[in-house]
Order: structure tokens, then sequence, then C-alpha cells
């Protein structure tokens, strides 16, 4: 009996680490996405063990397939995408599929045989040409974890809304073109990082029901009126926000009564956001883990804060363009090696600057 069973393994994963079936299901995926007279993208010449093909993962111990990248590996012209060419992959954990272009999908193929993919976590569909029909069936892939689905052809917040039956963390519909109102996307209890930029969204977002996020962006939309930074007081994980909008009259205050928010930010990008009428957010002064910031085109008053950049030594890129800030420009004694960006242009600064600024620093963009 061990023995027969010996035998079939053997048979089945063939002289290397990879299953026959694999094998040949990566194969039966190479003679559907390859272009007619221009040579496969990627490199499967390196023998007979498919887990050493590029783009391919397998599972240490028993050799079956759990990753695979087949992102760019066609020609850029759409196509339509044959689905059940994944099924053989039983063990499937990511599939990246990003920058091919594909429709969805041939007659009776579409993501709802994905089902049968159970542990199917991370989906990568950025950069193809998938629209709101395809969102049902992707709602079938109940193993789902990570969906990055960013500049396809999205067009619809409710339709949108249908995929919050996952149990996302982590999802990604930048640059499509969603409308609508972002309150209408229905309940993400474990979202971790959402990206909604550079859509055509307009309203706010539910915030008291997001309260594991650790990634908000909702930067480039069509937000309108008053958005409280309080809102986010107890978003105790909170490490990038981005907010921001293509019309005239969002309104950002950065104003939290009695306490201090729970969050330490990374990076925080706040640009032409009429950000507290004007009124240096105070807030700022307890943040001390920031890379990034961008407070450009606020009409912020008061003097030049340089000390945002002794309060957070890991300060990259600091852009505080165009505003009101006043007063001379002073460095910080022991420099910043870190700041590798830095734009305090259209201010009213006054005073000389250190002559040789722009020597130790070409980046810095000053007058
Ligand atoms: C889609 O892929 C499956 C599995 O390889 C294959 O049997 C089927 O013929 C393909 N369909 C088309 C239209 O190429
Ligand atoms: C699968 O993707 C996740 C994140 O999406 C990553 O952390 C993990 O390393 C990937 N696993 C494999 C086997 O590629
Ligand atoms: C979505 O794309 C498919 C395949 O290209 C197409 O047949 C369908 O009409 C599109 N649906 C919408 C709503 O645009
Ligand atoms: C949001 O946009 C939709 C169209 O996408 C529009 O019908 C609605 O009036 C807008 N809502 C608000 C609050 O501006
Ligand atoms: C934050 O939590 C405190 C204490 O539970 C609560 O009183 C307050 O309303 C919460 N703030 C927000 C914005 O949800
Ligand atoms: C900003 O100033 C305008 C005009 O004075 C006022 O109507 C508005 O309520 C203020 N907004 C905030 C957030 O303080
Ligand atoms: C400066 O910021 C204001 C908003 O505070 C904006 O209206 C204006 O267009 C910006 N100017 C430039 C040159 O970007
Ligand atoms: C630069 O950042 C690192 C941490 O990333 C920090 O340890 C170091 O002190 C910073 N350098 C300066 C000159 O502030």
């Amino acid at each position: 009996m061990i023995a027969v069973v010996l035998l079939l393994w053997h048979q089945s994963k063939g002289c290397g680490a990879c299953w026959v079936e694999e094998k040949a299901a990566l194969l039966d995926i190479k003679a559907s996405f390859s272009v007619p007279g221009t040579p496969w993208k990627l490199n499967w010449d390196n023998g007979d063990d498919c887990c050493r093909w590029q783009g391919v993962t397998c599972d240490s111990v028993d050799g079956r397939i759990t990753g695979l990248d087949l992102s760019e590996s066609t020609d850029f012209t759409s196509r339509l995408l044959n689905a059940t060419l994944f099924l053989p992959f039983r063990e499937l954990h990511n599939l990246s599929l990003s920058a091919n272009y594909f429709n969805c999908c041939i007659s009776a193929s579409g993501f709802e045989s994905w089902s049968s993919l159970s542990m199917l976590e991370a989906l990568d569909l950025r950069q193809n040409n998938f629209n709101d029909s395809n969102i049902e069936s992707l709602v079938r892939i109940s193993s789902l974890k990570t969906l990055l689905i960013s500049q396809n052809q999205l067009l619809n917040v409710l339709q949108i809304k249908q995929l919050s039956a996952l149990n996302l963390e982590v999802l990604d519909l930048s640059g499509n073109k969603i409308s609508g109102v972002i309150s209408d996307m229905g309940d993400w209890p474990f979202l971790k990082a959402l990206s909604l930029r550079g859509n055509l969204l307009n309203g706010t977002l539910p915030m008291e029901d997001l309260i594991s996020l650790v990634y908000l962006s909702l930067s480039g939309n069509q937000l309108e009126g008053l958005l409280l930074l309080s809102s986010f007081s107890n978003h105790s994980k909170l490490k990038i926000l981005e907010l921001s909008s293509q019309i005239g009259n969002f309104q950002v205050e950065a104003e939290f009564q009695n306490a201090n928010p729970s969050f330490q930010l990374g990076g925080l990008e706040l640009p032409n956001c009429n950000l507290n009428n004007g009124t240096f957010p105070s807030f700022l002064s307890n943040q001390h883990e920031l890379y990034y910031l961008d407070l450009s085109h606020n009409q912020l008053r008061g003097p030049f804060p340089i000390w945002l950049v002794q309060n957070n030594k890991n300060m990259l890129n600091l852009n505080l363009r165009n505003n009101s800030f006043t007063g001379p420009l002073v460095m910080p004694p022991q420099g910043n090696s870190n700041l590798s960006w830095f734009d305090a242009s259209q201010n009213m600064l006054s005073g000389a600057l250190p002559s040789d600024i722009h020597i130790k620093n070409p980046q810095f963009i000053i007058t």
C-alpha cells in the first residue's frame, strides 16, 4: 500500500519538485497568454522543475504552487481572460495578473469559478480592463483578504459595495472612475488598508466603522463639505492618512478638543484642504514618526514650523508650499540627513538663507 502511494506520488510529482498537472496547467497558461510570433516574457526555460520558473512559488513541503506572478506577461493589447486556466492550482494563495489589460472573461469562464480556489487570499488585478459586471463574480471568492484592482474600468460605488461581503483587509480601488457617495460603500470591519485615490467620489466615510485602519487614501476625489480629523481620534493603528479634493469647497478641521489623537502617523497628506481655516494644527506638535508630510496650498499662518523636522527625525519629504508662513527660515543646527525633499516656496519668508543650502541639499525648493 505504502509502495503504491509512493509510486503515485512519484508519478504525479515528476522528477523535480513540481506537480505534473500543475506544470501542464502552466504550459496551458503560457499558450493562452502568449502573443503569436513573440517569445514568452517569463523565464520558464530553466529545467523541468516548474517551481523554479520565473513568477512561480511553491509550498516547500508538498511542492504545490502557492504563488503565481504573471504581471506584465502579455503585450498590452486588451484580450479576454480564461479564468478556468487557474483551477488546477488548488493551493494557490497569491495571484498577480497586473498590467495585462485583460477583459473578463471568455464565455462561461468568469471569476466565479475561482470560488473553488479555497486558499486564494491575495489577488492583484491592477491595470486591467475589468469592469463593474465582474464585481459580482469576485465576491464568490470567499477566501480573499487582499484585492488590488486599481486602474481598471470600475464606475459605480453601488457595485463596489458588494465587495463588503468579503472579509477584505486590503482593498485598492485607486485610479478608476468610481462615482457616488463614499458612505454607500457598506461595512468593512476587517479593513486595514483602503485606497480610493483618484476616483470621483463625494460625501465622507463613516469612520467609526473603520477602527482597524492603518492606511487610508481618499486623495483626488470630489469630497465636499467639512471633514473633522477628530473623527479619527480613536484610530490608534492609523499610520497613513491622505485626503484632498479636486473641487474647491472641501474643508478639513484638525482640532482635537480634549485629548491628543491616539495615532502616531508616518505619512500625512492634506494639500489644498482649507485646513483649519489657516490655523496651524496643534496636534502635529505631538507627532514624532512622520516621514512625509504635505500641507501645501492651505493658507496656513504663523512662523515657519521648522520644528517639524526636529520633532520627526525620520522626515524624508516635507511640502509646505503655498502657505502664509512668515519669518526667517532657520534650519536646525544639527541638520537632518534624512530630509531629502523639502519645499518651502510661495510663503512670506524673510531674511537670508544659509548660503550652502542648495549645495548640501539640491532637492530643497525654498524661494
Ligand atoms: C479555457 O481553459 C480551459 C482549461 O485549460 C480549456 O479547457 C478551455 O478550452 C479554454 N477555453 C478557451 C475558449 O480557450
Ligand atoms: C502573498 O501576498 C502577501 C501579501 O499580499 C505576502 O505577504 C506574502 O508573502 C505572499 N505570499 C507568497 C507565497 O507569495
Ligand atoms: C464589462 O466587460 C465585458 C467584457 O469586455 C463586456 O462584455 C461588458 O459589456 C462590460 N460591462 C460593462 C457594465 O461595462
Ligand atoms: C454625489 O455624486 C452623485 C453623482 O455621482 C450626485 O448624484 C450626488 O448629488 C452627490 N452628492 C453630494 C452630497 O454632493
Ligand atoms: C473615542 O472613544 C471615547 C472613549 O470610548 C469616546 O468617548 C469617543 O466618543 C470616541 N470618539 C470618536 C470620535 O469615536
Ligand atoms: C472657516 O471660516 C468660515 C468663514 O469664517 C466659517 O464659515 C467656517 O465655519 C470655518 N470653518 C472651520 C472649520 O472653522
Ligand atoms: C495656493 O493655494 C490656494 C489655496 O489655499 C489656491 O487657491 C491657489 O491656487 C494656490 N496657488 C498656487 C500658485 O498654487
Ligand atoms: C534618520 O532616521 C533614522 C531612523 O530611520 C534615525 O535613527 C536617525 O537619527 C535620523 N537621522 C537624523 C540625522 O536625524
